[in-house]
């Protein structure tokens, strides 16, 4: 008996390989999970609380008749990660009300059509200080030096090394304990992304892979650790740590971005 499935092609590295139409269903995914994180800007001051925030993702994704990828994920029980200052991935929506100039990054992932569309910004409650507003840019900036290597030819170092090299030449640190997936028809697939790395290591990029890249960058030391509660992830030293995240797919010259913003909103500053 043979078992009724999808037919499609993995290279020779495992990495799935996705045609034409599926870019079309990416970019639904992408830009709900965008359009999302654009309306919560909103809802971002001092004094309002990351369960609410959740909440808001939450009614935000059944309201488009979409599905949550992380509630029931792995036992997480939330649309959302939520991971203020110090924390630097898989923060907890909680009760705790947010204080002026912290920085926080939103991660949201959501499901259409069976699609997945992750994508990851910092939003900042109240003010910020001139320190902190670089921690911002600069990852934000390595994001869109890795993204500019994304073509067919080039290796996933090339990406990680784009990242590394620039954080590193800003005296900031990469984060080396999380990294970008691949994804599609399921959350996490391969290869990781690295956000560190050698150029032309690593597999060949070719058209038709689609995977995420989230650099978290901190100002102290890349090292950190998980908390008791098994998810959220905090800088060793305390250090603060920002992170951005797009979905991409890899084209025949180049990249698609299935997570922009519709309204210029990626970065804080709407720069
Ligand atoms: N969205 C995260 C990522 O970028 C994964 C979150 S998994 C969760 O890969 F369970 F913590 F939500
Ligand atoms: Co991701
Ligand atoms: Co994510």
């Amino acid at each position: 008996m043979i078992k009724q499935g999808e037919n499609f092609r993995r290279n020779r590295d495992g990495i799935r390989l996705f045609g034409e139409s599926d870019f079309a269903g990416m970019h639904r995914a992408g830009a709900l999970a965008s359009h999302i994180l654009d309306e919560i800007c909103e809802l971002v001051y001092p004094g309002q609380t990351t369960e609410v925030l959740d909440k808001f993702v939450e009614d935000k994704v059944k309201d488009a008749g979409a599905t949550s990828a992380t509630i029931g994920y792995r036992g997480y029980q939330h649309a959302s990660c939520i991971s203020i200052n110090h924390v630097v991935c898989h923060g907890i929506p909680s009760s705790k009300k947010l204080k002026d100039g912290d920085i926080l990054n939103i991660d949201v992932t959501v499901i259409v059509d069976g699609w997945y569309g992750d994508t990851s910004r910092m939003y900042v409650a109240g003010t910020l200080s001139r320190k902190v507003e670089r921690l911002i840019q600069v990852t934000h900036d390595s994001l869109f030096k890795a993204i500019e290597a994304v073509k067919p030819g080039n290796a996933f170092g090339d990406i990680g090394h784009a990242i590394q090299s620039y954080v590193e030449g800003e005296r900031m640190s990469v984060v080396r304990d999380f990294c970008g997936h691949g994804l599609g028809r399921v959350f996490h697939a391969p290869p990781n992304v690295l956000h560190y790395g050698r150029p032309g290591s690593g597999p060949v990029l070719e058209e038709g892979m689609f995977f995420t890249i989230e650099p978290m960058v901190n100002l102290g030391r890349p090292e950190t650790k998980v908390l008791a509660d098994d998810w959220t992830a905090v800088t060793r030293d305390k250090s603060l740590s920002a992170q951005f995240e797009h979905s991409i797919g890899v084209t025949a010259t180049g990249y698609e971005i299935f997570t922009v913003s519709q309204n210029n909103r990626f970065h804080p500053t709407y720069s």
